[in-house]
């Protein structure tokens, strides 16, 4: 029997929500256009509402945000911040990387709207592995029932990192020159679709950080308590305190933390830029070997 609080019943809950996801993953689903190139299935929408059914069956007096649209007695104590489907375009592309995520924040009376409370639980669950993350604070972070805890990597030039690409707005985010230095200077970065799973992966020792601009508290809540409950670190970019809005994410070690803050701080300087060829100059030199 396990003692804690919430996580038994939400990981039932992600259990069931990611079940079916597996099988709409295996039939196949037709996609919409939220934005641009910002896809919806009528998975997201499905196992929204599962998972809303569920946790007003489970935890009557619990609000809900959901990125599909449920904004639900958020004015109660305990509000779960949930992505049905992190990673649909992953999935409507039949890739199988994406999970379901739910994290739950405490917030005590008389806390502003746009004041954070505390997160106080976490379950993240890929149904394609069937790995499911989870913690509470001060229990601790879990894999499948195990403790997990973050890598002991201490260096970014021997770290494997990971980041993630917005679907809306793509011309105003410059996180492609990011991409670039952080792969320049570390064993790799990697852009696999799911910030959820990023950043459980992070808890769970398998990347050294993540990070992210343009979140949403959906895709983050969850993931930011079990990165710190695998004794990890969560800031924005400049070091202080993440807030659930505050649309910038980075994840670590903790170890190599301050390295990629005083890189995020050096680049929004204009420093620390490496040139590379352009296409052009590249195409040139390429032009140029073949007359020798
Ligand atoms: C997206 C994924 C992706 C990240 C995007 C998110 P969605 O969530 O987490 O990895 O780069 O910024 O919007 O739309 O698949 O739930
Ligand atoms: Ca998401
Ligand atoms: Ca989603």
């Amino acid at each position: 029997m396990s003692d804690l609080t919430w996580v038994p019943k939400a990981a039932a809950i992600a259990r069931e929500a990611g079940a079916r996801l597996r099988e709409f993953f295996s039939e196949g689903v037709a996609t919409e256009y939220k934005g641009d190139v910002d896809l919806v299935t009528v998975a997201d929408r499905t196992v929204e509402k599962l998972i809303r059914t569920r946790l007003s069956e489970v935890f009557p007096d619990h609000g809900m945000y959901g990125e599909e649209g449920t904004r639900e007695k958020l004015e109660r104590e305990f509000r779960w911040y949930v992505d049905p489907l992190d990673g649909t375009t992953n999935f409507a592309h039949g890739f199988p990387q994406f999970c379901v995520s739910m994290g739950l924040e405490q917030r005590p009376a008389g806390l502003g709207p746009q004041q954070d409370g505390v997160l106080v639980a976490a379950v993240i669950y890929d149904p394609m592995r069937d790995e499911l993350f989870s913690a509470e604070r001060g229990r601790g972070a879990k894999l499948n029932g195990r403790p997990a805890q973050v890598s002991r990597i201490p260096d970014l030039a021997e770290a494997l990192v990971s980041t993630g690409f917005p679907s809306r707005k793509r011309h105003e985010n410059p996180n492609i020159h990011f991409y670039h230095e952080f792969t320049l200077r570390s064993h790799g970065v990697r852009r696999a679709g799911s910030a959820a799973l990023d950043l459980a992966y992070v808890a769970a020792g398998r990347l050294e950080a993540f990070w992210e601009f343009n979140l949403n508290p959906w895709d983050t809540a969850a993931g930011i308590l079990l990165v710190e409950e695998a004794a990890g670190r969560v800031s924005d970019f400049s070091g202080n305190r993440v807030q659930l809005e505050s649309r910038e994410v980075l994840a670590s070690n903790g170890l190599i933390h301050d390295e990629m803050v005083g890189f995020f701080q050096n680049m929004f300087a204009g420093r620390d830029l490496t040139p590379i060829p352009t296409p052009e100059e590249f195409a040139a030199q390429r032009a140029e070997r073949a007359d020798r």
